[in-house]
């Protein structure tokens, strides 16, 4: 399936509105691609925005644009740091584009005010509808495999990142997601209660 770059209409000018931060990827072709991932997600959800959806299923007071843009801020900061005390430059427009995208396939893989798992959602792992959809977009493989790859990290699964960019996601959206679990009662990611889990 081919999905086509958002043009210019109604949900597209919502999308930058929950998620400005689109509009410091550096050229418009790379905003219209992110763009288009959300707005094709959002146009099979039941969620009508990316704030109605939660970003942490158990946790619907936290929301997906929410979520999506602590997970920019923080690799943004991160990127920051490590050109401030080391002098190592990243590829920000990668970064940038797979954090605005890493979770956007959550508007298809949950339902409901909780974020319960939908048909979708029991049928794929997290994030593999996403990482397609960016490589339907055109966005680049780099930006399909770090979205695609960003579930699979410590203590569940490890891998051997590919990029410099994916190991600051990775931390960048357990940094957003694991203090809110805490403060939730939930298991955050440094516990034995996360240590094993089952699909289905
Ligand atoms: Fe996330």
């Amino acid at each position: 399936m081919s999905v086509k770059l958002a043009s210019s209409d109604a949900i597209e000018n919502a999308v930058v509105a929950e998620l400005p931060e689109i509009r410091s990827l550096s050229t418009p072709e790379l905003q219209s691609k992110v763009v288009a991932v959300w707005r094709s997600f959002l146009v099979e959800s039941t969620y009508p925005t990316i704030s109605a959806c939660p970003a942490i299923p158990g946790l619907p007071q936290y929301d997906l644009a929410g979520h999506t843009r602590h997970v920019v801020a923080n690799c943004m900061f991160m990127a920051d740091s490590l050109l401030q005390f080391w002098s190592i430059a990243c590829d920000r427009d990668a970064l940038l584009a797979a954090a605005l995208t890493h979770d956007a396939s959550k508007l298809v893989e949950q339902e409901g005010p909780n974020g319960a798992k939908s048909e979708l959602g029991r049928a794929l792992l997290h994030a593999q509808a996403a990482g397609v959809r960016c490589l339907e977009v055109g966005l680049p493989p780099k930006v399909a495999y770090m979205v695609t790859m960003h579930p699979y990290t410590p203590p569940h699964v490890h891998i051997k990142p590919q990029y410099v960019e994916l190991v600051i996601l990775t931390w960048a959206d357990l940094g957003a997601a694991d203090p809110l679990l805490f403060l939730g009662g939930e298991a955050t990611h440094l516990e034995i209660r996360r240590r094993f889990f089952e699909l289905g």
